[in-house]
């Protein structure tokens, strides 16, 4: 099959085979969404479907190949789509802690394992990477992506890309990576799900398209439209961004596909009165497949007749995904991924072990870790200190989540000497404190307690939002109770999202965030507390004391009178800093890492300079450390108003006890531009302010000016 043979099938389909193309349909391996009609023998037989979603294991997915290629009148194969959002049998950190290891290698590595594992299983295609910018952790979809930054998000786009889809998408080894939710679905109204959001077109493209345009840039396959409205116009039938932005600014000329059951809900946003409109608007903006809700199927049709619709977008839309089945692979051998051996698994071990490591973020520390030798009774409290399946977090649809090991479980592995307790006190969600006493009566017993709370795995993720995003059931009177004892307590907080824990950052004597790790969970925990591992993750995220803040995020622009402690009348609140728990970026290691000696090659730059940024870090501990250092740019006068932070990038260095080391930037002049009033990038002559720093708080950036001419 060539491009030729596309457009000879092309010549040759029915209306019916065309939309039954554009189909996609579930067939039964999970439930990601409300129920609605399942792929069955004869939908498929009749070319009613193109493509299924979760659905996985060579059997199933050979029966219904099978059924395509061979019992079809034209004899399309299909693709089988799966979300792999965080590994597909061996699981991996989520999302939002793994963009805690700023390491694209990292990034790369995983996903490259997860489509090994997903295609062995039947998969050509993975809904993933999820790129919505996050800023709001009510939002518990914040744990798919990669936070708050469009940087950060564009380079772990452009990594997760990279790692799907390898080098070759017919590769038997290789996915086609789905680039989603299109757009914007982290700004949703007070962070709840499948909200609208009514954001300004700036932010949209100064924040929420970056990660899309790395995405595009790196090759991706297919890209998701998001459920939500942005600024009035759902994302299903989004116009200006689908078609004008992606496809003709962009040139992306890739699948769009809905999202679960979207394309009907244009009947719910109010912008379509039945089926057939709402086949109508999602196909002119240019949604090429219909997931679930088989609207084109049975309304298009009558969108046609009625003169809503136009035979040529059904056309592009059929040679888009017909493409798509020939750059995958299928046409030659349909069967091409599950003909491969499975991939060994101590290789994907080794990886999930590797990247739960960098994902733990040590948030604080008075010294207490890494753990001592005096140290000899150790009590573990809190429900989530045995709880293997909870490791998992929330998108694991093919994987045993009992490969995890548990907290407790790493601990005693790591601490064969030590006398180790567990008491559970409470449970994640309930209300039963009968188990309190317990749990206080070991702390007071032991020398040291590991308190292990946070949410339970599903309580982030899809249509996860929560209203009080801080410890559920009755953890916090079991932290009280723990806290009170006098005992030294170190806090592990497992969740999909920063968590309110004050009480947790002000009184216990280390917080780390452990977040979801999968698989490598309880082992790199273990590493961590023991020193046997010097934490190196930083936080994607900022990190809110109190929901009253949120939405927060360093980015922000300047107010018209920025806070000062003095004057009541500038942008504060009267019963909160305005301060973050902790700013993006934090995450604290066993050394101490100072930089000194911040330097620009030039003063002066132009549209095509490349700037040499230079500092130096040092080492001042006896610990060997590996260390991020972050680059931040203002602009100090623009025809909009400047964000008072952006994020240019940032280096890994690694330094040996007391070393000094250069750490060396380029910025290309071009990343200094901000949008213009045609939104367009646009690089403005005045002064810049250059900053480095180990983490947002801009009270300790070492900054330099910088001139654009
Ligand atoms: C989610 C998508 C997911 C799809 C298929 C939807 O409910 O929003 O992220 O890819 O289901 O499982």
């Amino acid at each position: 099959m060539d491009l030729n043979g596309i457009e000879r099938l092309i010549a040759e389909m029915t209306l019916a085979e065309k939309l039954g193309q554009m189909t996609m349909s579930p067939a039964g391996s999970a439930r990601t969404g409300p129920v609605r009609g399942e792929a069955t023998t004869e939908s498929v037989r009749a070319g009613g479907v193109g493509s299924l979603l979760n659905i996985w294991g060579r059997e199933a997915t050979d029966r219904f190949q099978k059924l395509a290629v061979e019992e079809t009148r034209l004899g399309i194969p299909l693709f089988f789509g799966v979300d792999v959002l965080h590994g597909h049998r061996t699981v991996f950190p989520i999302p939002l802690a793994e963009a805690g290891a700023f390491d694209p290698g990292v990034w790369e590595r995983t996903a490259r394992q997860a489509a090994r594992e997903a295609a062995a299983d039947g998969a050509d295609l993975t809904f993933a990477p999820m790129l919505d910018i996050a800023r709001d952790p009510r939002w518990g979809r914040m744990a798919e992506g990669a936070g708050e930054d469009p940087l950060l998000a564009a380079r772990f786009a452009a990594a997760k890309v990279r790692g799907f889809q390898g080098g070759d998408l017919a590769s038997p080894g290789s996915l086609a990576a789905t680039a989603k939710h299109f757009c914007c679905g982290g700004a949703a109204l007070a962070g709840r799900e499948y909200a609208a959001a009514d954001l300004s077109e700036r932010a949209v493209h100064e924040t929420y398209l970056p990660p899309f345009r790395a995405a595009v840039e790196a090759g991706c396959a297919a890209i998701m439209s998001a459920f939500n409205s942005v600024g009035g116009v759902p994302m299903t039938a989004h116009v200006p961004l689908l078609r004008a932005w992606l496809r003709e600014k962009l040139g992306f000329d890739g699948v769009i596909m809905s999202d679960y059951a979207a394309i009907e809900e244009l009947i719910d946003h109010g912008v379509a009165a039945d089926r057939a409109e709402a086949a109508a608007l999602a196909l002119k903006a240019g949604v090429d497949i219909d997931m679930v809700s088989n609207v084109y199927f049975s309304s298009m049709p009558e969108a046609l007749a009625r003169g809503l619709a136009r035979m040529e977008d059904i056309d592009a839309a059929v040679r888009r995904i017909l493409v798509l089945k020939l750059r995958l692979g299928l046409f030659d051998d349909p069967h091409r991924r599950t003909r491969r051996r499975r991939a060994p698994s101590d290789t994907a071990k080794k990886l999930a072990l590797d990247a739960a490591r960098r994902a733990i973020t040590l948030l604080t520390n008075d010294g207490i870790l890494p753990l001592g030798e005096k140290i000899r009774r150790i009590a573990v409290i809190g429900p989530l200190a045995d709880a293997r399946e909870e490791m998992v977090g929330p998108w694991v649809l093919a994987a045993d989540p009992r490969q995890c090991s548990s907290i407790l479980e790493g601990l005693r592995a790591a601490l064969p000497d030590r006398e180790i307790i567990l008491e559970q006190g409470v449970t994640i969600k309930g209300d039963d404190m009968s188990g309190i006493g317990a749990a206080r009566a070991a702390c007071e017993h032991a020398d040291l307690v590991i308190l292990c709370v946070g949410e339970a795995a599903r309580m982030s993720g899809e249509a996860a939002s929560r209203a009080h995003p801080g410890l559920p059931g009755r953890q916090h009177e079991l932290a009280e109770a723990v806290l009170s004892t006098g005992r030294p307590v170190i806090a592990l907080l497992s969740s999909g999202r920063p968590l309110i824990v004050p009480v947790l950052a002000e009184r216990a004597r280390a917080l780390v965030a452990t977040w979801f790790l999968g698989a490598g969970a309880g082992e790199a925990i273990a590493e961590v507390l023991t020193g046997r591992f010097n934490p190196t993750a930083r936080l994607p995220v900022t990190w809110p004391r109190a929901v009253g803040q949120i939405p927060i995020f360093f980015a922000e622009r300047p107010a018209a009178r920025p806070a000062n402690p003095t004057d009541p009348f500038t942008s504060k609140y009267i019963d909160l800093p305005n301060e973050p728990l902790f700013p993006f970026g934090h995450g604290l290691s066993y050394s101490e890492i100072r930089l000194d000696n911040l330097r620009l090659g030039q003063e002066e730059f132009q549209a095509g300079d490349k700037v040499a940024v230079e500092v130096e870090a040092r080492n001042l501990s006896d610990r060997t450390a590996q260390e991020t250092i972050f680059l931040f740019a203002r602009d100090r006068v623009a025809a909009a108003a400047p964000p008072v932070l952006e994020l240019k990038g940032w280096a890994k260095v690694d330094l040996k006890p007391r070393q000094a080391k250069k750490v060396s930037f380029t910025l290309a002049a071009e990343e200094l531009s901000g949008l213009d009033g045609a939104l367009e990038w646009r690089l403005e002559p005045g002064d810049f302010d250059i900053f480095v720093g180990l983490n947002a708080d801009r009270r300790y950036l070492l900054s330099a000016r910088l001139r654009c001419r």
